[in-house]
């Protein structure tokens, strides 16, 4: 081909093709139930006050099939919106583009790969309603809109239209236009879920996701949205069981609770609500509030005391870790290594505590560090500064929360570990160990400072207790400047927030220590985990899970070689000996920290996994050696 010769330019726009590959690939990287969040959010949008995700009743009548439906009172969509907003990947009625703002693809990516044989979407504005259907051809494999054979009802003439009016449709087994609930007078949309296939019950949501538990739909939307708004009013219907032989045959079954049949309508209150949980009988949240961190992430607490009320699945039980992103809650979880990075062990009191993180959010004017959402809406990731599209530093966060833990959640700590053993009572091991390894270990704590940013409470430890004792190195001067931390004589430094102004400083802190935990305490099959951050212990903690059968195999071969009414006192030794022995394997990798990145160290070399397995090196390893070397040697006489 000739090309011709240049004279200006202008620019041609970039084209789309094969946009139902973008369609599946969002899809995949989203998560179970993504399509309830997106069509929730844009009925709120749309202003709803009520949305209700029911059932398409007379499917269920003609056919027996049971399909989704999303019904709700905001302001609809005219014919030709209908087609501009579904027809358009990144098409809508709201602004699109900014970091924080719709991308135009929610419904569709959401919906569309579980629902190949369609979606219906019926549109009330001022009364008049429009219907269109979205599907997947199956030769080419494309989604669009169905293209309807349409009489004009005044010159009678027939033309190819994306939009009709709701029809009765033979092949579905419903009339389109009562699909509509009487609560929807002259606004509001109606959206039913066809699945593949036309014989397709959707009420179980996608089959090739975990979607398929009967109050999953609940529980999602009580875990992912924070809270409604007084005048909104969310409810799902719901089959009482789970044997599709047990399920209603016609609407007369809603309400019918009756031996565990029927289908009930569900109120959706949102996760906060399920947290504070008030008129519970028997507790409350007896103290919450929030602590400001350094990069101005707030983190909201709520402390529960007293029995959960029974909530069963519909919602979270007993408390969780999660960031809060413009009221939704993203990276739900409850496992020990989270809890423990904010310098929570007990399992008790992890059931009855919630963190709310609220960071600030990603400015791409200004550039200023802060979340935003991934695409699929599944996750969050954090930009600016150096950061571009990192996850959530989580760990700092929580560390940082660790050197303010409010007074209330301290409280309960101590009294929780009160109840519990592992107290020590002979420190002496922990001096010995100081000698060898304490100049190393260095901790964070608040100083008086003029002008300091902080405040502090100069000579208390975090637990109220005496700061932990640091010993000198054998000819270390007492007025080494580096080694300012624990027992000096001016009481100018503490763990706790007060009335003089501070600033942080690192300083030597003594030594780690451990403390006995139950099975619970630790990750499932683990004989110990590593508490950097400790509100009693600034130093840190080894906790020593006493109930892994492997300890106590250890404590019966002990036991059996000494009189019975010593057993108790031999239990005791060899749990301190591990403990001791735990504690020195932790101080003892500071020193890798020469030679390997401090992370690698922190996060690989002290993982449960890592501390288990140097702990069980040295189960039983003594008797062996005892035995072949009296085997081959004599023992020297000294
Ligand atoms: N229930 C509804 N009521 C009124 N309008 C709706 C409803 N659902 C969707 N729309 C319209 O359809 C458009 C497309 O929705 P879709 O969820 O695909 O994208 P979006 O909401 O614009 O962006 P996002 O990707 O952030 O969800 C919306 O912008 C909105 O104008
Ligand atoms: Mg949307």
């Amino acid at each position: 081909m000739n090309l011709r010769t240049h004279i200006q330019s202008r620019l041609l726009g970039l084209q789309a093709q094969g946009i139902q590959h973008q369609v599946d690939r969002t899809y995949r990287e989203g998560g179970a139930f993504q399509w309830v969040r997106e069509t929730l959010v844009n009925a709120q949008e749309a202003g709803a006050k009520r949305i209700h995700f029911g059932i398409e009743w007379q499917a269920v009548e003609s056919m027996g099939v049971y399909r989704r439906l999303i019904a709700d009172d905001g302001r609809g969509m005219r014919a030709d919106e209908l087609v501009g907003f579904f027809r358009t990947f990144g098409g809508g009625g709201k602004p699109i583009g900014g970091v924080h703002e719709n991308y135009g693809v929610g419904s569709k990516t959401s919906l569309l790969p579980w629902n190949k044989h369609g979606i219906v979407v019926v549109s009330w504005v001022n009364g008049e309603a429009a219907m269109i259907w979205l599907a997947r051809d199956p030769e080419s494999g494309e989604y669009g809109l169905r293209v309807f054979a349409a009489k004009d009802p005044a010159t009678g003439e027939t033309t190819q239209e994306p939009v009709v009016a709701p029809f009765k449709d033979r092949e579905s087994g419903c009339d389109w236009s009562l699909v509509k609930p009487d609560w929807i007078t002259e606004h509001g949309t109606v959206v039913v879920l066809l699945g593949d296939t036309p014989s397709c019950s959707t009420i179980e949501g996608d089959p090739g996701r975990a979607e398929d538990d009967i109050k999953g739909l609940c529980a999602y939307l009580n875990r992912r949205i924070w809270q409604f708004p007084a005048d909104v009013e969310v409810t799902v219907q719901e089959m009482m069981h789970s044997d599709r032989r047990r399920w209603p045959s016609s609407v007369a079954g809603v309400g019918q609770r009756r031996e565990a049949l029927g289908c009930v309508n569900r109120v959706v209150r949102g996760a906060r609500a399920f947290i504070e949980y008030s008129g519970a009988n028997d507790g409350r949240v007896a103290s919450s509030g929030t602590v400001e961190l350094r990069d101005g992430t707030a983190v909201d607490w709520y402390l529960w005391e007293g029995e959960r009320p029974s909530i069963q699945s519909y919602a979270a039980q007993s408390g969780y870790v999660a960031t809060l992103y413009r009221n939704e809650l993203y990276d739900v979880g409850q496992h020990h290594a989270t809890y423990r990075s904010f310098g929570i062990t007990e399992a008790k009191l992890r059931a009855r505590l919630w963190f709310v993180l609220r960071p600030m959010e990603f400015d791409p004017a200004s550039g200023r560090r802060g979340i935003y959402s991934r695409t699929d809406r599944n996750a969050l990731l954090i930009s600016g500064g150096r950061d571009a599209g990192a996850p959530l530093p989580i760990g700092d966060w929580a560390a940082d929360f660790a050197d303010r833990m409010p007074a209330e959640i301290l409280a309960a700590i101590r009294a929780e570990r009160a109840t519990g053993s592992g107290t020590i009572d002979d420190e002496r091991w922990r001096e010995r160990l100081a000698e060898r390894f304490g100049d190393r270990w260095r901790i964070t704590k608040l100083r008086a400072r003029d002008g300091g940013t902080e405040t502090v409470e100069p000579g208390q430890a975090g637990a109220g207790s005496p700061p932990a004792p640091i010993l000198r190195a054998p000819g270390a001067g007492a007025s080494s400047g580096r080694r300012e931390g624990g027992r000096k004589s001016r009481n100018d430094m503490g763990s706790v927030a007060g009335a003089i102004a501070a600033a942080r400083s690192q300083v030597a802190g003594g030594i780690p220590t451990f403390r006995r935990v139950p099975a619970c305490d630790v990750d499932p099959g683990m004989l110990a985990a590593w508490q950097p951050h400790d509100p009693e212990h600034a130093e840190g903690v080894v906790l020593l899970n006493v109930e892994r059968p492997v300890l106590e195999t250890e404590i019966r071969r002990w036991q059996a070689e000494y009189p019975p009414h010593q057993a108790d006192l031999v239990k005791d030794e060899v749990i301190q000996v591990f403990g001791e022995l735990a504690v020195a394997k932790i101080a003892h990798s500071e020193r890798l920290k020469s030679i390997l990145p401090g992370p690698t160290v922190d996060q690989e070399l002290r993982s449960p996994a890592a501390l288990t397995m140097a702990l069980l090196g040295l189960m039983g390893s003594d008797a062996v050696l005892a035995d072949r070397l009296a085997g081959k040697c004599r023992r020297r006489v000294s």
